[in-house]
């Protein structure tokens, strides 16, 4: 006779937050956050339709606030764990994030990102990051967390290269971006928090 797999059901799950390290605020959307998304997604949208693949369309703030009420829905499920951080001086959001595709059994999850144009070349994006891969490691016990990027994606290579994931797999053909070219998907991963730029974090 096999024993049975015991799987956790993830909504037993804590997750601790908000996530706060010296410049950023981390937390689960909310209602009233999409009108934000839509100013943050007008302003860059001609790199978002070149990168990511939700990207279509033009940004709409009753779309937008839907999205924002249903990734709460999905946090408290925690069948996705979309994030936004906010500057904590300013009260901008200055990198939309999370933690996605997650296997709960396995404990693996793959960070995302975005920055609005007005806030990037400050380092928001990586600070948003390496606080996730050690919230992810310290927090909700990973074995292990990704980051993937689309070839010719170089400032989310630049991002991965500052925390020090390491290159796993190159999937040839791998993404389709916006405008249907089809390229290759760059995998990347972490499997301890060890080595990570200095970053006070608390949660
Ligand atoms: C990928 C993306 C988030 C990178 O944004 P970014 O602003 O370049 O990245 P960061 O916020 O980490 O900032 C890094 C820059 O700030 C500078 N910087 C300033 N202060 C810094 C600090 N305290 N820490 C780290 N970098 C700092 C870095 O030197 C770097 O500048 P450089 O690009 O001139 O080398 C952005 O290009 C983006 O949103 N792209 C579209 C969406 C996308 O492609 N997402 C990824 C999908 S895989």
């Amino acid at each position: 006779m096999t024993t049975p797999i015991t799987r956790i059901n993830p909504v037993l799950i804590d997750i601790p937050m908000p996530v706060e390290t010296d410049r950023l605020t981390i937390r689960p959307p909310q209602p009233g956050d999409g009108i934000r998304v839509t100013e943050a997604k007008r302003e860059t949208w001609a790199d978002l339709t070149r990168w990511m693949d939700w990207a279509t369309g033009e940004p709409d703030p009753s779309a937008d606030e839907a999205v924002m009420r249903e990734a709460q829905a999905r946090f408290i499920l925690r069948t996705d764990l979309m994030m936004l951080a906010f500057d904590r001086t300013t009260g901008k959001p200055v990198v939309f994030t999370g933690l996605h595709r997650n296997n709960w059994h396995a404990r693996i999850f793959e960070i995302g990102y975005w920055v609005p144009t007005s806030a990037r070349g400050q380092g928001y994006a990586t600070e948003a990051a390496n606080a996730l891969t050690r919230f992810a490691f310290q927090a909700l016990a990973a074995r292990k967390v990704i980051i993937t990027h689309a070839a010719g994606n170089e400032a989310s290579a630049a991002v991965i290269h500052r925390l020090g994931y390491t290159l796993e797999s190159v999937e040839r053909f791998g993404t389709t971006l916006p405008d249907s070219t089809v390229v290759d998907q760059y995998r990347y991963a972490r499997f301890d928090a060890n080595g990570l730029p200095d970053l006070a974090i608390r949660w």
